[in-house]
């Protein structure tokens, strides 16, 4: 494949159309190199995010062919017809061109109680076991990408910000309350504002994660247990409320 055809979306929240650029492919080339050809060649007003290009800060997070991915992990030879769409995140509000707001997703962040260790443990040298730090290690690869809350069709298709922090969170949440030396009960906030519930386990956003975590299944699933436990258990509730655990 000598060149490769992007048609990339241009545009701002008053409205926009795909614009196609053709690129000359050079060996090993991933999106994010054919879109800064296009800045440095054919338009400079072309608006992305991006920093590492090592997929490890999660800035430029994009819809390629549909599907959200990181441009600096994708490939432009996966594509033989020799024709990529690229877009912006669909969930969040549009900047402009590949540039999405993602500020809710901090905001929310904001809302999650920061670990509290046990008064025993405050701030002195503890000792973990070797399992409980491999379960949580997982959830700490985490990059901030939000390809999973963009693909979340809760937050996507739904747009229940207001009911769901979203498989991000759940991730968040997930390594504090599986953190053997954590004191807040986090259930409330996961049943309340959090909206752990709301997630119907379609997996949609473990299949995106560029850092391969098992979102639902280790996250999600998990954090949806200990509701039951604590919420819907009768003995659980009946030895919780007489103070035996
Ligand atoms: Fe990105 Fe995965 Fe983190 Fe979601 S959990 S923000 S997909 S790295
Ligand atoms: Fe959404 Fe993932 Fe649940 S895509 S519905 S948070 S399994
Ligand atoms: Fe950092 Fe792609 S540029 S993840």
């Amino acid at each position: 494949m000598e060149k490769v055809t992007l048609r990339v979306f241009r545009g701002d929240i008053h409205g926009g159309h795909m614009v196609s650029y053709e690129v000359p492919v050079q060996p090993s080339m991933v999106v994010l190199d054919a879109i800064h050809y296009i800045q440095q060649h054919i338009d400079p007003t072309l608006a992305c995010r991006w920093n590492c290009k090592a997929a490890k800060c999660g800035s430029c997070s994009a819809e390629i062919d549909g599907k959200p991915r990181l441009m600096c992990k994708t490939r432009v030879d996966q594509f033989p017809s020799g024709v990529i769409t690229v877009g912006p995140m669909r969930t969040f509000p549009l900047i402009k061109d590949l540039v999405t707001d993602v500020s809710w997703n901090y905001r929310v962040a904001a809302k999650i109680p920061p670990l509290q260790p046990k008064p025993e443990v405050a701030g002195k040298p503890f000792r973990m076991q070797q399992a409980d730090v491999d379960r949580i290690q997982e959830f700490r690869k985490c990059i901030e990408c939000f390809l999973c809350q963009d693909v979340c069709h809760i937050l996507r298709e739904h747009n229940r910000q207001d009911a769901f922090f979203g498989p991000r969170q759940m991730v968040r949440i997930a390594a504090l309350d599986m953190h053997p030396m954590d004191n807040l009960n986090r259930r409330e906030q996961l049943v309340g504002e959090a909206g752990v519930g709301m997630c119907n386990i379609t997996k949609c956003c473990t299949e995106v994660c560029p850092e391969h975590i098992h979102i639902t299944d280790n996250a999600i699933i998990p954090l949806k247990e200990r509701v039951a436990d604590d919420y819907f258990d009768p003995v659980t509730r009946i030895l919780r409320r007489i103070g035996v655990i």
